[in-house]
């Protein structure tokens, strides 16, 4: 009898575990997927966003808040908005904190999807993998988006955010470039005002 209770308990932990009880209510219109959390009685703890006033935030090592725009659980990952461009000058909302930042032992890395674009560089940024030239498709973001129109004419630089690379900060600094954005599977062929404007994070699944 014991015995069988104990298969029984066995086969009901693991279910209990995927229950709807794991998973946490919806933040204002969107659901919150587990392992994503926004309070200590659901999702998991190591997967923490925040739900501000119903809008749902990923909050980075600088504390910057990003908005989620979508997730996809199946996937493992999620798109934040780029911070937005101030409307004076060229730098990004979260210049004065060097960019985006994740914790190297955080589950959220930065995916290999996005093309990322920076603006308003100085002269040093000029290394490669970027790309610089005067054809390069910040310089179509900073003419077509009226997001971009303050960066018009700055040297501005896009790349791949690829393997090779640290897939834990966007970094912007006064006196580096000082604003960015990034677009998820970018398509050349599509024109700027159509891209999907986003960075898209992943993370490991909880073990
Ligand atoms: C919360 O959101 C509502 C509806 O979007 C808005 O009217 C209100 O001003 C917001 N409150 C705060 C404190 O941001
Ligand atoms: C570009 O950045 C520099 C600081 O690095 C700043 O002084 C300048 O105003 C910025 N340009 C624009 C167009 O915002
Ligand atoms: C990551 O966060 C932990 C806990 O908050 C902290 O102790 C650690 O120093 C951070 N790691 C880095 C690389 O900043
Ligand atoms: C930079 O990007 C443009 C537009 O996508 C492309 O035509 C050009 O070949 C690229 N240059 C380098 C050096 O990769
Ligand atoms: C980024 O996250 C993915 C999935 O969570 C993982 O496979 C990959 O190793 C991580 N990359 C780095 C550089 O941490």
């Amino acid at each position: 009898m014991l015995k069988v209770v104990m298969i029984m308990a066995s086969m009901f932990i693991p279910l209990a575990h995927l229950s709807a009880l794991d998973q946490c209510s919806k933040c204002g219109k969107m659901e919150v997927p587990y392992p994503l959390s926004i309070a200590d009685n659901c999702g998991d703890s190591n997967y923490r966003v925040y739900c501000n006033n119903g809008t749902l935030e990923f909050l980075s090592e600088e504390k910057s808040y990003y908005k989620i725009l979508s997730i996809d659980a199946e996937a493992s990952r999620l798109i934040i908005s780029p911070p937005e461009i101030d409307k004076k000058k060229c730098y990004s909302s979260d210049l004065m904190v060097g960019g985006l930042k994740i914790n190297e032992s955080s589950p959220f890395n930065i995916s290999n999807s996005n093309t990322v674009m920076l603006f308003n560089c100085s002269k040093d940024i000029l290394l490669s993998p970027l790309n610089c030239s005067s054809n390069s498709l910040c310089r179509q973001y900073e003419e077509k988006v009226e997001g971009g129109r303050r960066c018009r004419n700055t040297l501005c630089c896009s790349y791949l955010k690829d393997a090779s690379m640290t897939s834990h900060r966007i970094r912007v600094r006064v006196g580096g470039c000082t604003a960015y954005t990034s677009v998820v599977d970018l398509k050349a062929e599509d024109p700027p005002t159509s891209w999907n404007y986003g960075i898209e994070l992943q993370w490991l699944p909880p073990n």
